[in-house]
């Protein structure tokens, strides 16, 4: 039973949205990587609302949302001056590093864990003592943010360890009998998450999540390698970014990870593969790239099972793949499927780091 609305980005809708923001209550929002689901930071009523509205766990700290406005030119003041970090302790390398950093990929994909104030409760934060905080460039996000002059604390707008959502139904579908009010912005032009790196009081750059910002590009603003510092994918906690689950993204049925492309799959690793499933069995098919028609027909002549396939890019664009990824994913998930594979995705640079990673967390355990 869902209950939520979702509004066209309005003077009226984002007048109303706001108004639910600055009394404790938590709405869906575009951004250009996914759909968020957005609440007051200062209010420690939203971020108990979005944590039991996703039941996402409370050790999975949150991200802030500021708009450009907000901020004013010089971005580390203006994070000091709305009383969110607090960068005393830093060197003057360590600043001259944010500054570069928010100047280059602000408004954007990244996301940049600073120091934080006693301002920001230790909810929105899991108890550390950092803050992840973040531009979006989507303009409904922006003037949602505007329009309630508040940084807004926001997680992906799915029920937690799920598919993340980059268009308004999906939302609906995740958490539309939770909500009140869901702000479409269109299908997300990114469609993976943030970046998220961690700058240290020396300088020091760590990535924490792989997203929509590629590694060499962070590299060539700062002048220095970054750190790899993502979570284990083994089911631990990571320790640096809490959150960052080995299973993540995952659809409902199992998913599993191919041993090679589909079409250089051996007859061997097919029946290996296929060992014991019943002839009938509906198969679904992540395909990086290519024709999914095609590669689908020959994979359903090849195994006697009937194969709905889903391709991320026929040309192999990868960030037509990123856009894709999780609208596939979650197509396969409500498709009539009932054994889940995904091509393997090797790439670690640019957007082909951030979809290897979600692969492998959807994959998680199962391959
Ligand atoms: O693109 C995005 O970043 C989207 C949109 C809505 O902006 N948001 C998003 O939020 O992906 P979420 O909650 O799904 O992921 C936030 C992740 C955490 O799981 C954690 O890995 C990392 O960001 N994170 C946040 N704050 C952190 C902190 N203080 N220290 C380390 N990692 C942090
Ligand atoms: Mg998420």
């Amino acid at each position: 039973m869902s209950r939520a609305r979702i509004c066209p980005p309005n003077v009226d809708t984002l007048r109303e949205a706001a108004q639910l923001l600055l009394r404790g209550e938590v709405v869906g929002m575009p951004t250009e990587t996914v759909y968020g689901l957005a609440g007051n930071v200062f209010d420690e009523r939203a971020l108990e609302r979005i944590f039991s509205v996703k039941e996402r766990p409370t050790f999975d700290p949150l991200i802030v949302h500021v708009s450009p406005s907000l901020l004013g030119g010089k971005p580390l003041e203006g994070l000091e001056r709305l009383d969110l970090v607090d960068t005393t302790e830093f060197s003057p390398l360590a600043r001259r590093r944010v500054e570069a950093l928010a100047q280059a990929f602000w408004p954007g994909p990244l996301t940049i864990v600073l120091p934080k104030t006693s301002r920001v409760p230790d909810l929105a934060t899991s108890g550390l003592g950092t803050v992840g905080v973040r531009v979006p460039r989507h303009p409904v996000a922006q003037k949602l943010i505007e329009a309630t002059g508040m940084p807004l604390a926001a997680p992906s707008a799915n029920r937690f360890g799920r598919i993340s959502p980059t268009r308004a139904a999906h939302v609906l579908s995740e958490l539309g009998d939770r909500i009140d009010l869901i702000i479409d912005g269109g299908d997300c032009e990114i469609g993976v998450e943030s970046s998220v790196v961690s700058v240290g009081v020396d300088g020091l750059v760590r990535l924490l999540r792989p997203g929509g910002v590629a590694v060499a590009a962070l590299e060539s603003v700062t002048g220095s390698p970054v750190h790899l510092a993502i979570g284990p994918q083994d089911g631990t906690l990571s320790l640096s970014a809490p959150g960052m689950l080995a299973s993540h993204y995952a659809p409902g049925k199992r998913m599993h990870r191919l041993p090679a492309a589909v079409s250089e799959l051996t007859a061997l690793q097919l029946s290996t593969l296929l060992r014991g499933q019943p002839p009938q069995l509906p198969l679904g098919v992540l395909l990086l790239s290519g024709d999914a028609k095609t590669l689908g027909q020959e994979l359903s002549v090849r195994t006697g099972h009937p194969v709905i396939a889903f391709s991320l890019s026929l040309s192999g664009s990868l960030s037509e793949a990123a856009r894709n990824l999780f609208a596939r994913l979650r197509e396969l998930d409500e498709s009539t499927a009932e054994l889940l594979f995904t091509e393997p995705c090797e790439i670690k640079t640019g957007l082909g780091h951030a979809i290897a990673d979600r692969l492998s967390r959807a994959t998680a355990g199962r391959t």
